[in-house]
């Protein structure tokens, strides 16, 4: 061998060496788990801008311990605020519930809820909601994850419960304790599953309560929302509605940056809009929502900064991209204008879109009330009447309170079924990988920031700056009191039931 053959060897080497250095690094950093915490807002009325975190992976001995030791149910813990016998009756209805969805869902992991049961009216001083209705219950996944999906491109947030059954997922995230969270007002008059009388005309049914909002844990929930609309509305003279998915803020966010948020002060990024699984099956006639998200993610190729507020909202006026946000507001308060397509069925689910004014949780994330409240997919509807329980419904519905409709949809989310004809669907997810020069990060620090000089932007006035946010946002707790309880995920996640008292 000659010198100048080894000499090309070892050049040969160095340079696989650079080649895989610089084919691992990007593979390491997008083996990065970013997650979103999500947490009940102390107060109902602010715009809710999610944070972007570093996860955890799961050390592999860990995953090992918990599949060999633990059946895949659902499992709960219960806290019951006050030690009564009561408290055997919430216990009861919730085993119940649990049991219920453990018998539906083949799951791959298993799942924990953290349920809780206390006076709302103690715990948030909040005893009733514009004097004649009280919440009854929330739930919300614990944390979501940032996935993309390979077959559309489109980074979701994928809730813990539903990517746990994504099991061929590299690497694994090192799960928090519990993937849903619930909680459900000791202040209401309930009816539990274990009472040997029938429910009365004034009770709500714990169960099928519980049963709803386990459901929305699991995944069942929109990002659509109209906390853009609101966000803008202060600063422009009849601002038209529009709807967007949630707001996607990246990790590394500077703290100079993260200040201004809901502000009038200071840049004000764009990063991207953000839908949930379930938004991948939503069609507003045959026109999917996620082509919606996919065009308005082309504002400012979603890696912009505004110089202020007031650059930011004449941005978009001035874009067209705001005629399909407004569109899809259309879309959202005409009734069974936007549905859930069912891939594997030749059929589609109508969701809720007949509240006017669109109501943030109510609206998109249940299904069509008057299309579906009589019928075996009933458990979703946003409100129902007191005296209504399971084991009445049961009758005339002997499938049980989850749905055929309901079942294809958990199908489409990831769920395997244990009934046959429900084709369970997971594509292939990746760990979102951000782009590593998004403005107004650490790794992006001194970007420039756009100024939008021409447009309709103005100076709030000042009572409407201080005022609670307006008609749109509390029309969800502002309904038609002829509707006995209203049932809406509050601020985009969290599931709130209201009643009248
Ligand atoms: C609920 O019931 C289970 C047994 O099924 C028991 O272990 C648990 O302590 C009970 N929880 C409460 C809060 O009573
Ligand atoms: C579970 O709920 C209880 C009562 O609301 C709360 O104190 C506790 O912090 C929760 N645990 C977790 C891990 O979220
Ligand atoms: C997703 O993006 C990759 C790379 O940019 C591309 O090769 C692929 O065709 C895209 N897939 C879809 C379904 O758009
Ligand atoms: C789907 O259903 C519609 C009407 O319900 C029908 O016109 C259409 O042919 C069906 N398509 C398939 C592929 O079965």
């Amino acid at each position: 061998m000659t010198l100048s053959n080894q000499w090309w060897q070892w050049c040969w080497w160095l340079r696989s060496s650079v080649l895989l250095l610089l084919c691992v690094s990007p593979l390491v950093y997008s083996n990065d788990i970013l997650c979103i915490d999500h947490h009940r807002h102390p107060s109902h009325s602010t715009t809710y801008q999610q944070h972007t975190r570093q996860c955890n992976k799961a050390s592999s001995t860990h995953v090992k311990k918990a599949t060999q030791t633990t059946t895949n149910k659902v499992y709960y813990t219960l806290h019951c605020a006050d030690k009564s016998a009561v408290c055997d009756h919430v216990n009861h209805t919730v085993r119940q519930a649990t049991d219920i969805l453990s018998s539906l869902l083949q799951l791959e992991t298993p799942l924990y809820a953290n349920v809780s049961y206390f006076s709302f009216c103690d715990a948030f001083d909040e005893c009733t909601i514009d004097k004649s209705e009280i919440s009854i219950g929330q739930a919300y996944p614990s944390v979501s994850y940032l996935m993309t999906d390979q077959s559309d491109n489109m980074t979701r947030m994928y809730p813990q419960a539903t990517l746990k059954q994504y099991t061929r997922l590299k690497p694994k995230p090192q799960w928090l304790e519990y993937d849903i969270i619930s909680q459900f007002n000791a202040d209401n008059y309930w009816y539990y599953s274990d009472d040997p009388s029938d429910i009365l005309p004034t009770q709500t049914d714990l169960l099928r309560t519980i049963l709803h909002e386990l459901v929305h844990g699991l995944g069942f929930v929109s990002s659509w929302t109209d906390d853009l609309y609101q966000r803008f509305e202060p600063y422009v003279d009849n601002l038209t509605p529009f709807l967007t998915p949630m707001l996607l803020i990246p990790p590394k966010q500077l703290d100079t940056i993260a200040q201004n948020e809901d502000t009038n002060h200071g840049n004000q990024p764009f990063w991207g809009f953000v839908e949930f699984p379930l938004d991948k099956y939503m069609v507003y006639h045959s026109v999917p929502l996620t082509s919606i998200t996919n065009l308005l993610n082309h504002w400012g190729d979603a890696n912009v900064l505004y110089n202020t507020i007031y650059d930011m909202v004449n941005a978009w006026i001035n874009s067209d991209l705001h005629l399909y946000a407004q569109s899809a507001y259309h879309g959202s308060t005409t009734a069974q204008d936007i549905a859930i397509a069912l891939p594997n069925k030749n059929d589609t689910l109508l969701m809720e879109t007949s509240l006017v004014p669109f109501a943030d949780g109510s609206t998109l994330s249940h299904v069509d009330y008057s299309s579906y409240h009589n019928t075996a997919d009933y458990l979703m509807t946003y409100t129902t009447k007191p005296g209504v329980g399971v084991t009445a419904m049961n009758k005339n519905f002997p499938t049980g309170p989850v749905g055929p409709g309901l079942l294809h949809v958990l199908a489409s989310l990831g769920y395997r079924i244990k009934r046959p004809g429900y084709q369970t669907i997971r594509p292939t997810l990746i760990f979102w990988n951000p782009p590593d020069d998004l403005v107004g990060t650490t790794d992006n620090p001194t970007a420039s920031a756009s100024i939008v000089p021409n447009g309709p932007a103005r100076t709030p006035y000042p009572s409407s700056s201080s005022s609670s946010p307006a008609p749109s946002s509390s029309a969800s707790i502002a309904f038609n009191s002829t509707l006995p309880y209203l049932l809406s995920p509050l601020l985009l996640l969290l599931c709130i039931f209201f009643v009248s008292l």
